[in-house]
């Protein structure tokens, strides 16, 4: 069977990685959480001081950029790449909202896109990998062979991403994760470098009312068509 490329992008929260996962088991295939790599590089902006509520020292994280190691390592127990920055396992620092609050603003820098997009087209450089992220598709491999976007109401959204945060024992409210998704959602759409859009030869899934079976078995089918 011959390996392919598989973009899935979409808003946040829309449950691309599990769908990306469960794709990549099934297909063996590789799967890259690009959101991973914003976050990680948002990360170290926090630790060094560059991002907070009331600024951010854009040029600073710019002149870091060639020292900022990111690398995926896989944890077979968990059966995807756990996210290391500069040598440091970061999977779980980088999920919280703390993070997700400042990662749009770091995602929006120009240079930061072309350094993690230049990582992500090597890493996909021999096909059979499912990718995740908001750009897949239309800019880091507009020729992949199945291109996935996924949609479902914010409320729907924020929800999941509300309930997966208290279950982990972050202290935070579903008006806070709302607000979150919803800042994101518009930073996201209408920056200026790769703002989130459709690509026009992917398919849209509106997973509000599906559930992860019937999400799966929908794209699995999507796939059979192609290989
Ligand atoms: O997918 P996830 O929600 O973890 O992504 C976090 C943020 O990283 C997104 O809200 C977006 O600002 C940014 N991102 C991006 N391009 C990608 C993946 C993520 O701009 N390919």
């Amino acid at each position: 069977m011959k390996k392919i490329t598989v973009a899935i992008d979409g808003f946040s929260s829309t449950g691309k990685s599990t769908l990306a996962k469960q794709l990549a088991k099934q297909l063996e295939y590789v799967y890259v959480d690009t959101g991973a790599m914003y976050r990680a590089v948002t990360l170290y902006a926090m630790k060094n001081g560059y991002i907070n509520a009331e600024s951010f020292d854009k040029e600073k994280l710019v002149a870091d950029l060639p020292s900022i190691q990111l690398t995926f390592q896989f944890n077979a127990e968990l059966g995807f790449g756990e996210m290391f920055l500069n040598g440091e396992n970061v999977e779980k620092e980088i999920r919280t909202i703390e993070v997700s609050s400042f990662v749009s603003k770091v995602a929006e820098v120009s240079q930061v896109r072309s350094k993690l997009v230049e990582q992500q087209q090597e890493m996909g450089k021999n096909k059979g990998i499912v990718m995740d992220g908001r750009d897949i598709g239309t800019v880091v491999f507009p020729d992949a062979e199945l291109k996935v976007f996924m949609t479902a109401s914010a409320s729907t959204r924020a929800q999941r991403r509300f309930d997966e945060l208290q279950q982990k024992g972050d202290d935070v409210t579903y008006e806070e994760v709302l607000k979150n998704v919803e800042e994101r959602d518009y930073i996201d759409t209408h920056r200026e470098d790769s703002p989130l859009v459709i690509a026009d030869d992917a398919i849209e899934i509106d997973n509000s009312y599906l559930n992860k079976e019937e999400q799966f078995a929908a794209v699995m089918e999507l796939v059979n068509d192609v290989v």
